[in-house]
């Protein structure tokens, strides 16, 4: 457990969370993206939050996944890949930022803001000089948080999932140095 604020607790995801965390993600993941899919995003949900798919990403090396907790209830996840390179990037040390998805019930509280600061602080303390991330451009919560936190664009892609919308598929990586 890691303590980031009063309120605001990392818990390691486990192999054993697995369920728990499909249900979680089951909330928050078409709250925040159902309009992006023709099925409301149920194959994309179905596919990163398999049982196969998470215990992959816990078994990868140099990575962390948490579960966030506020005030004592299980509200996010959190995953970092640490040594993660973005191509055309040129800086030593790079982390990538994976996954942040609180729920909707909580947003626009600052705990998306603390959680990124705290990890901006220890990437610092490990030596790492930058963080990056991808960020859907169309959604203006996402976008437009990362791009206030001070993080920069760096390229694009435009995704070819089949059941996603086409004027959703741009997806932005974003960076900070630190
Ligand atoms: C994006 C997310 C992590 C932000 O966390 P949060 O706790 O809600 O954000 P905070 O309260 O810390 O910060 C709010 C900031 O977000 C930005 N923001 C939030 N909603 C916004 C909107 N609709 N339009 C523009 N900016 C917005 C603002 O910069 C705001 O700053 P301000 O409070 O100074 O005005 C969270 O909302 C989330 O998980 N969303 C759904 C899933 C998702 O899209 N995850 C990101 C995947 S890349």
């Amino acid at each position: 457990m890691i303590r980031v604020s009063e309120n605001i607790i990392l818990k390691p995801i486990l192999n054993s969370d697995t369920k728990t965390l499909f249900q979680l993600m089951k909330e928050i993941y078409p709250l925040a993206y159902s309009h992006f899919w023709e099925d409301k995003g149920a194959w994309y949900l179905n596919s990163q939050y398999s049982e196969k798919n998470i215990l992959k990403e816990l078994s990868q090396k140099n990575t962390d996944y948490y579960f966030v907790i506020y005030k004592n209830e299980i509200i996010g996840n959190f995953r970092i890949i640490w040594d993660a390179k973005l191509d055309g990037l040129s800086i030593k040390r790079q982390v990538k930022l994976h996954r942040l998805y609180l729920h909707q019930k909580i947003h626009g509280k600052g705990i998306g803001k603390q959680l990124v600061s705290w990890l901006e602080e220890k990437s610092k303390h490990k030596n790492y000089k930058a963080i990056w991330l991808d960020t859907m451009d169309t959604k203006l919560q996402a976008f437009e948080f990362y791009k206030n936190l001070g993080y920069q664009y760096q390229s694009h892609v435009f995704l070819n999932f089949e059941l996603m919308h086409d004027e959703v598929r741009k997806m932005s990586q974003v960076y900070k140095k630190l």
